[in-house]
C-alpha cells in the first residue's frame, strides 16, 4: 500500500523537461517586455526632445544665389521655380524679389513678358513688375523676398516671405 502512494506521488510530479522549457519560456517573455519598454521609452524620449530648427545646413538652404547682377537687365522679370520666386530688375537696375502666389487666395501668378506684368488666371488681379495692385480683387502687393548684393551677386533669402500693403523704394536692393 506505502509503496503504492510513494508511486502515485512520483507520477504527479512535472518532468524535469517541463520545468526547464516553462523557465525558458519566462525568461524570453522577460526579455521580450524589457525591449518593448525600452522601444517605448525611446519613442516618447524622441518626440519630447526639442526640434533643432537652427541647423546650419538648413539655414544655407533658404539662400539662393541668383547669379552676377549682370545676367538680369533692367526692366525684366526671371522667374525661379525651386524658389517659388520671381527676380524683378527694375528700371533703374534695382532688384526685387516677388513672391508668385497671389494676395488674394493664392493662385500662382505668370508673368506675362509682352504686357510686362503679372496676371493671376483665377480671378483675373494684375500686378506690375514692382508686385503693385493694378487690378483687384487682390487686396494688396505681392509679397517680397529679402535681397542682398554679395560680391556683385544677387542673393535671395527664399526663408520667410516679406508681407506688405504696397511697393516702397526702400523694398529695392541696389548693386
Ligand atoms: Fe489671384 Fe484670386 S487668386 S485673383
Amino acid at each position: 500500500m506505502s509503496s503504492q502512494k510513494i508511486k502515485q506521488t512520483v507520477d504527479n510530479t512535472p518532468p524535469i523537461e517541463s520545468k526547464v522549457r516553462r523557465s525558458l519560456l519566462n525568461g524570453l517573455w522577460m526579455a521580450l517586455s524589457g525591449l518593448a519598454l525600452a522601444e517605448i521609452a525611446w519613442l516618447v524620449g524622441s518626440f519630447l526632445k526639442p526640434l533643432q530648427s537652427t541647423d546650419s545646413s538648413v539655414q544655407a538652404a533658404d539662400i539662393i544665389d541668383a547669379g552676377p547682377v549682370d545676367r538680369f537687365a533692367p526692366n525684366s522679370v526671371t522667374a525661379f521655380p525651386p524658389g517659388r520666386f520671381y527676380l524683378a530688375c527694375l528700371e533703374d537696375g534695382g532688384f526685387l524679389a516677388l513672391s508668385r502666389r497671389c494676395t488674394h487666395l493664392g493662385c500662382t501668378v505668370p508673368w506675362d513678358p509682352e504686357r510686362k506684368q503679372f496676371a493671376c488666371p483665377c480671378h483675373a488681379s494684375v500686378f506690375d513688375i514692382r508686385g503693385e495692385v493694378i487690378q483687384s480683387p487682390a487686396p494688396r502687393a505681392l509679397d517680397r523676398f529679402a535681397v542682398s548684393i554679395e560680391n556683385r551677386r544677387v542673393k535671395v533669402d527664399v526663408g520667410t516671405p516679406i508681407r506688405r500693403s504696397a511697393f516702397r523704394k526702400d523694398q529695392v536692393a541696389h548693386r
